[in-house]
């Protein structure tokens, strides 16, 4: 059985400011093999990884992304909350996110944070830019939006969804054929080894989030989950390279 994918969520997170290049850089040396990131857009229509609607708390500034062009958002300090030594880290843009996985083998799951701000249209612009970095078989595109989700599938049958939930929903992967998704992006605690074997027979697969304690990655690992997210994938590389 293939090892499940080990996501990074917002990039190695509990080690480096998250959704920056620092992040993203450190996941990929403890071992990480995919980046879970958050995707906004900026006033001017730039799409960049960041997971708050507001960049209060990543950069100080009390301003929300929507409001904000990219000229000013590129110039805040988005590392300093984290750590003195992170002084200067960005907010990335998604272009320079995909250039980094171009460069790699990595999975990019590019969560569209489309369900305050609704950001009309993120959907074709994040889809024409994955296309276009040649990258379409190695992303995820995952939403707590599920229109949004159905409408990606619409635009690109070629890229895979992930349903991105926290309930025990009633048979998710019969819910995920309505929208033709690929995955179930599950809070950990509603994934049952049951209920990833019953996904699986329906062609579903589980990406649980956010996993941190090795006992339940264990769990998961044994239950078949095909990816895990989590803010430590050096704790999951230790667990997957000792199977
Ligand atoms: O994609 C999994 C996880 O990132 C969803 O929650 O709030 O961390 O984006 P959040
Ligand atoms: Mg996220």
């Amino acid at each position: 059985m293939n090892n499940p994918i080990n996501f990074a969520h917002r990039g190695a997170s509990a080690y480096c400011p998250e959704n920056t290049i620092a992040a993203f850089a450190e996941a990929v040396r403890l071992g990480a093999t995919g980046i879970e990131t958050d995707i906004q857009r900026t006033k001017d229509g730039k799409l960049v990884c960041i997971h708050d609607e507001s960049l209060l708390r990543t950069t100080g500034l009390n301003k929300l992304v929507c409001d904000t062009d990219y000229e000013e958002l590129d110039a805040l300090d988005a590392g300093s909350w984290f750590g003195a030594e992170f002084a200067g880290e960005r907010i990335p843009t998604l272009e320079r996110l995909l250039l980094l996985a171009a460069e790699s083998n990595l999975v990019l799951n590019l969560e569209l944070k489309n369900g305050v701000v609704l950001y009309p249209g993120m959907e074709a612009e994040i889809i024409a830019a994955v296309r276009e970095a040649g990258l379409a078989e190695r992303v995820v595109l995952s939403s707590f939006n599920h229109y949004s989700l159905a409408l990606c599938k619409s635009l690109a049958p070629e890229i895979r969804t992930g349903i991105l939930y926290m309930e025990g929903l009633y048979r998710p992967w019969a819910y995920a054929a309505t929208l033709q998704a690929d995955a179930l992006h599950a809070y950990h605690y509603a994934v049952l080894p049951e209920w990833v074997r019953e996904a699986a027979e329906h062609g579903v697969v589980y990406h649980p989030f956010t996993v941190n304690d090795e006992r339940e990655m264990r769990r998961l690992i044994e239950a078949g989950v095909a990816g895990i997210i989590t803010d430590y994938p050096d704790r999951l590389r230790d667990l997957l390279e000792a199977r």
